[in-house]
């Protein structure tokens, strides 16, 4: 599989015959003669599939959905937000989590983000106000935030006002990091995954999984995503047993395909370290277990923009190696968030954005290949620098 020349791999997780056997056997459901399965037969692989998830993820709920954007939107629904709440979410992200801020009615307040390209929690600290209703952190690329400190900043903030708030983790780009040993559910409200094809194990292309310990929030979340079930105003939410039967699989391999990349990762920052001066290069340490869906960096501070996008082009040009850029602040990428925000802008964030650079890298590089990319990139920054210097 020639893999390097994408800066984010299209399959981030791969299949064997074991995923090609829970296939078959979900086909067999739908087969002539199978059509006397019952309704409940035809769900258990679902419910298995969420056994699993909080089984690994010691969790007391797990409600499988269509998509990580979906499940955002069905927490959001169960906030009943209107355009007195308060919804804040960092600057850098991916713009989904965002539009569906914005669907749901509340007011979407930006905070800054910071060099790890997580939430800036003294940011955060300053933008909660008696109106904030919920806080939205994304575990950007496999790097957990910091989350004593988020909880803390909340813990007082709520204190100070008389409020609530809840916090949601994306955990769309992180299954399987952990912050202290611990998993990224046990810090949060309601955290969501997603099994998109690009994510660390996927569900057929798309998928999501929600987890909490509110046992109000998951039975609300079961109803909403199947109609309504008669309680809610509800939607179809729902993933298919055929996925459901490959997520079982997958999440049997989810420790392995992290180890991969985290083995990939470490050798690539040691090669790094050595080798490159004023990168800074991403965390990973025993509180931050960082699971890489992307090893994303930030070159010298030094350096301009058109030097970041220069390197990205010729490590293409020349060494045919894609690098992409995940992500830069989030109303550049969509007009409907710019506006949201009323053109409001984050320069301390877009600092960092304009900084930030993903290499490729996926649990099935091989050795050779992996040599190839790190020594590819110190070459082409020997390259830019030098050509800025001239
Ligand atoms: C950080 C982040 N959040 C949310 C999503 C949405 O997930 P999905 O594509 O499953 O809707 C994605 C990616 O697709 C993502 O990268």
């Amino acid at each position: 599989m020639n893999l390097i020349h994408l800066g984010e791999p299209e399959i981030g997780s791969f299949y064997d015959d074991e995923e090609l056997e829970a296939i078959k056997n979900e086909f067999d459901i739908f087969s002539k003669g199978s059509t006397f399965k019952t309704k409940n037969e035809i769900k258990e692989k679902i419910k298995l599939f969420e056994d699993a998830f909080s089984s690994k993820f010691n969790v007391n709920y797990s409600v499988a959905v269509s998509s990580g954007a979906s499940a955002l939107d069905i927490i959001l629904e169960y906030l009943s937000l209107n355009n007195n709440s308060e919804i804040i979410a960092p600057a850098i992200g991916f713009h989904g989590t965002y539009l569906s801020i914005i669907r749901s009615g509340a007011k979407l307040v930006l905070c800054d983000s910071d060099i790890n390209l997580n939430v800036d929690t003294k940011s955060l600290e300053e933008c909660i106000s008696k109106n904030t209703l919920a806080v939205v952190i994304t575990h950007m690329n496999g790097l957990p935030c910091d989350m004593d400190e988020i909880n803390k900043v909340i813990d007082k903030k709520e204190r100070e006002f008389g409020t609530s708030i809840k916090l949601i983790g994306d955990a769309a780009r992180s299954c399987g990091s952990l912050y202290k040993g611990r998993n990224l559910s046990d810090y949060e409200w309601a955290t969501y995954y997603s099994f998109q094809r690009k994510k660390q194990i996927t569900t057929l292309g798309e998928g999501g999984m929600i987890t909490t310990k509110d046992k109000f929030l998951y039975d609300f979340l079961i109803s909403f995503r199947s109609f309504g079930l008669g309680k809610e105003l509800g939607g179809n939410f729902k993933i298919t047993p055929m996925q459901a039967s490959v997520g079982i699989v997958q999440l049997k391999k989810l420790n392995q395909l992290n180890n991969s990349r985290r083995t990939i990762a470490k050798r690539r920052t040691e090669y790094f370290t050595k080798h490159l001066k004023d990168f800074l290069l991403p965390l990973d340490n025993e509180d931050y277990f960082n699971t890489f869906y992307l090893y994303s960096l930030l070159v010298p501070e030094h350096w301009t923009e058109l030097m970041r996008n220069e390197l990205i082009l010729y490590m293409k040009k020349h060494y045919n190696i894609g690098c992409c850029i995940a992500n830069d602040v989030v109303y550049k990428s969509n007009p409907y968030i710019a506006r949201a925000l009323r053109n409001k802008k984050f320069p301390k964030s877009e600092k960092i954005g304009s900084r930030t650079l993903s290499i490729i890298l996926h649990p099935m590089l091989d050795i050779n290949q992996e040599k190839f990319i790190n020594q590819a990139f110190v070459e082409s920054v020997r390259k830019i620098e030098k050509r800025r210097s001239e």
